[in-house]
């Protein structure tokens, strides 16, 4: 990995600093642990991670010399209850970079997975620290799979993932997408920090594959059925019941219907 060539195209704040690992446990948790010390738009970047976090409690694969592992780590001055808009803030800002480096129509599932021709392609795990109901510390780790081939990926992720070699059938310099991708959530914190929320919301309805869809969503041990209706102004997805009535739901595991 050349950081170098990353620094060199970084044009905002964040990733200006880069902390990078040839090996990390979980970039999120070493990003957490550094907070205190560092400042907001520092990047922790590793190679490869031996425990990295996924959602809802699950392993993130991370092997070395082929995907991107990221966090960046923020001191946002937003309610604990705004929290959802740096995932979408963040998961907008990936798709666009995806799209813009490597081609691919990249869409977001809610409510942060990055797909490609239906297959996930990268994901998005924010951490927060809130004290006095107020955030003090957010971490946002970005998980994007890039040069994997199919014969790569783990057996039980092979028909449900993607990377951008796979999709395009050739391999890319990393640095590239890194430095894209923390340029647009660069962007998009500035768009977030004045106010204009609508904006993202906006954006992210616009490459969202999940609204308009009848989907189920896991929820601890309750299960809904409905209509991806649409996301509220903090994030929340929208599910129009078959009852009629509407539930706002927070967090949970998606699954668009067929
Ligand atoms: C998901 O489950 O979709 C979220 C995956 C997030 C993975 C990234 S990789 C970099 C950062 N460090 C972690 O331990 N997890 C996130």
């Amino acid at each position: 990995m050349n950081i170098d060539e990353i620094k060199k195209k970084i044009r905002g704040e964040i990733g200006k600093e880069i902390l990078f690992y040839r090996t990390a446990g979980s970039t999120n948790a070493l990003a957490m642990d550094l907070a205190d010390t560092t400042a907001e738009g520092v990047v922790i970047l590793a190679d490869n991670q031996t425990s990295g976090k996924g959602r809802l409690g699950r392993t993130w694969w991370s092997p070395p010399g082929q995907n991107i592992a990221m966090s960046i780590l923020l001191k946002p001055r937003i309610a604990p209850s705004e929290v959802t808009l740096l995932t979408v803030m963040s998961a907008v800002a990936c798709a666009d970079a995806i799209r813009k480096t490597t081609g691919l129509s990249a869409a977001i599932k809610w409510p942060n997975d990055l797909m490609v021709s239906g297959r996930k392609i990268g994901g998005i795990l924010t951490e927060l620290r809130v004290a006095d109901k107020r955030i003090t510390r957010a971490v946002v780790g970005i998980g994007i799979n890039v040069n994997s081939d199919r014969a790569q990926l783990p057996e039980e992720i092979r028909e449900t993932a993607t990377s951008v070699r796979i999709e395009t059938g050739s391999a890319i310099a990393r640095e590239e997408l890194i430095s894209g991708v923390l340029n647009e959530v660069d962007r998009r914190y500035e768009i977030l920090r004045c106010g204009e929320k609508p904006v993202l919301l906006e954006e992210w309805k616009s490459l969202s594959s999940t609204l308009g869809k009848k989907v189920s969503v896991v929820i601890g041990d309750r299960i809904l059925h409905g209509d991806a209706e649409s996301i509220d102004d903090e994030g929340r997805l929208v599910l129009r019941l078959a009852s009629g009535e509407s539930e706002k739901i927070h967090s949970g595991d998606l699954t668009v219907l067929r």
